[in-house]
């Protein structure tokens, strides 16, 4: 059965309501990133961050997955074991539309994490700087979410499963942020076809086979109709 791996990123999520990052009126047009998504912004100012998450956290709550998680999940459930989702979104929109082979690699608005000791729980609604630890009360409690400077979750398996596929599809990402921006160069190195799917031209469009332009409530599902329309093998 030929192995699929997709790179999901915050455009996949965008027609759900959720703002993408670099887009027109993005996140990161509306905060400062060194403020909110580095270690030295935490540690400057932890209260801003945990209110930023915790923005975001109540915003993912409200948010419901749209066809294109829709259409994901259902291609798993067809060909169950040959689909993987690398995802760079810390929304659990995938995981509620029902896929099963998620892999956060830049961590998750569910989780909470303990600064000092590394104990990892489920996230609060709220998060605030003195929550103390439940493993070791040290009140260093912080979003389980990977910052710019920090080494993304996954990449010890994440490389092996790409070079192991047959075909790499990125969808909605933006191809500026590495590691997941040289996903398409890596795969293709390997041999793995490679397709884009994404609103417009990103960065990294170049890189691939082929490419697809338009919301991924339209693209997702009409790919996954013709990959379920082709024999299993
Ligand atoms: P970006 O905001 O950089 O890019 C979003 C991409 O989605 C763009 O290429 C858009 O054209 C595309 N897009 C927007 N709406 C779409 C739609 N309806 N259908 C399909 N595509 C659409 O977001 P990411 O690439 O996910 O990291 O950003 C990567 C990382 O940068 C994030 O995980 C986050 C951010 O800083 C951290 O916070 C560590």
């Amino acid at each position: 059965m030929a192995k699929i791996i997709i790179l999901t990123g915050a455009g996949i999520s965008a027609e759900s309501g959720l703002g993408t990052f670099r887009d027109e009126d993005g996140l990161w047009t509306r905060y400062d990133l060194n403020e909110v998504a580095t270690p030295e912004g935490f540690a400057r100012n932890p209260a801003l961050v945990h209110e930023f998450y915790n923005a975001r956290r109540a915003n993912c709550r409200g948010a419901a997955p749209n066809a294109a998680h829709h259409a994901l999940a259902a291609l798993e459930r067809a060909r169950p074991g040959a689909l993987r989702i690398i995802t760079q979104n810390v929304d659990d929109l995938h995981e509620r539309a029902g896929s099963q082979a998620v892999w956060h690699m830049h961590g998750t608005l569910a989780g909470a994490l303990c600064a000092a000791c590394g104990h990892r729980w489920e996230a609060p609604e709220v998060m605030q700087p003195a929550d103390p630890c439940p493993a070791c009360a040290a009140p260093a409690t912080r979003p389980d979410i990977v910052w710019f400077g920090e080494y993304p979750y996954y990449m010890d398996v994440i490389w092996d499963a790409l070079r192991a596929a047959d075909l790499f599809v990125a969808i909605g990402t933006s191809g500026t942020v590495f590691p997941a921006a040289a996903f398409v160069q890596d795969a293709a190195r390997a041999g793995v076809a490679t397709l884009e799917l994404n609103l417009e031209p990103s960065e990294a469009s170049g890189d691939f086979d082929t490419v697809r332009y338009g919301p991924a409530t339209e693209l997702v599902p009409a790919w996954v109709a013709e990959v379920l329309a082709t024999q299993a093998d």
